[in-house]
């Protein structure tokens, strides 16, 4: 049987358990009218029942998360940017990328990667390399004519398989996409991984802040540190007269400010950039001497940093 095959008997299996799973909590919170922070305290505890415990993931050294409330912000473009740049500026660290976003996998086309993956002797699935970075994604295991709904326990046991039945180690780090929103699938990430950190990525428009917002709570909540805010699409230059243009709004410094968090990079729209990423040759490969390209690996070593600064944190607290 087919890897594919073999993923989609899995997943049905799982279609009938999983809605009362979902459908339960969401009654008792419409008879309550509880707010949105309740329900996400309750989702959490319902979700947390009967977990696995927060495990390492074998040979990985760290995980970092990229999120978002919203979507369409350029998560995935950051994923990949990000996980490419600190391969070119750290060759010799291995770097991981997990594409969790099991609804709209976007991966495998910004990272050029296709074919179905193999099992090795541990029964474990290797993952594909691309730019020599390690990727996998639930869209190289289901195609996309076979698309599910995924739901709750269907997305806990999908993303079980992404992360620990995949050959991952050695990985210095493993970048994690996610998708837009503060669902199942951050929670389940946040509950069984011991996640480093978490980059928010957003536009600067009020409603993509004030989901930024949501998100940044639930993290908190999770426990879940966030490094700071990507801010995408900040503006856009004329080709004509040079002058920035806030087609979005402006309104992220203060957003973050508010928030106490930190714009760690920020990003104009480029239609190049936009080009590249979607004919899988991402920005720091296809225009290495773009200033989208110098950013990235600005942004890279910031995570390395972030990553070392904490490692020597844990070593001295192990110490005492
Ligand atoms: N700075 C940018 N300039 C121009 N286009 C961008 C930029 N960032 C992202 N895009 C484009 O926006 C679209 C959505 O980006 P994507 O990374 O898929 O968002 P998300 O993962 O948040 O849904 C993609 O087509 C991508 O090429
Ligand atoms: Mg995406």
């Amino acid at each position: 049987m087919t890897l594919q095959r073999r993923f989609l008997r899995f997943s049905s299996s799982y279609v009938f358990s999983t809605r009362m799973n979902t459908i339960a909590p969401c009654l008792q919170t419409v008879r309550f009218n509880h707010s949105k922070s309740d329900i996400m305290d309750h989702r959490a505890k319902v979700m947390s029942k009967g977990l696995p415990e927060k495990k390492p993931l074998p040979g990985v050294k760290s995980i970092i998360l990229v999120a978002s409330g919203k979507g369409g912000v350029g998560k995935t473009t950051t994923a990949v940017n990000l996980a490419c740049a600190m391969k070119v500026i750290e060759p010799d660290k291995e770097i991981g990328l997990l594409d969790a976003d099991v609804f709209g996998p976007s991966v495998p086309l910004m990272m050029n990667i296709s074919g179905e993956p193999m099992l090795n002797d541990d029964h474990l699935i290797e993952p594909l390399l691309n730019y020599g970075v390690k990727c996998m994604s639930m869209g190289l295991l289901v195609s996309g004519e076979n698309a599910v709904v995924w739901r709750g326990l269907m997305v806990m046991q999908a993303l079980e398989r992404l992360t620990r039945h995949v050959a991952w180690g050695p990985l210095d780090c493993l970048v994690v996409d996610t998708p837009p929103g503060t669902g199942d699938t951050h929670l389940s990430l946040a509950q069984n991984l011991p996640l480093d950190g978490a980059i928010v990525v957003t536009t600067p428009q009020s409603a993509a802040l004030q989901v930024t917002k949501r998100g940044i709570n639930m993290f908190e909540k999770l426990k879940v540190p966030i490094i700071g805010i990507v801010e995408n699409m900040s503006h856009a230059i004329c080709s004509q007269c040079g002058t920035k243009n806030f087609i979005f709004g402006n309104d992220t410094k203060k957003s973050a400010a508010d928030m106490g968090l930190e714009i760690i990079e920020s990003f104009e729209v480029d239609q190049n950039m936009s080009d590249c990423i979607n004919s899988g040759k991402p920005a720091i490969y296809a225009l290495p001497d773009s200033i989208h390209a110098e950013k990235y690996r600005h942004l890279a070593n910031k995570v390395f940093k972030y990553i070392d600064d904490k490692e020597n944190h844990r070593a001295k607290a192990k110490e005492q």
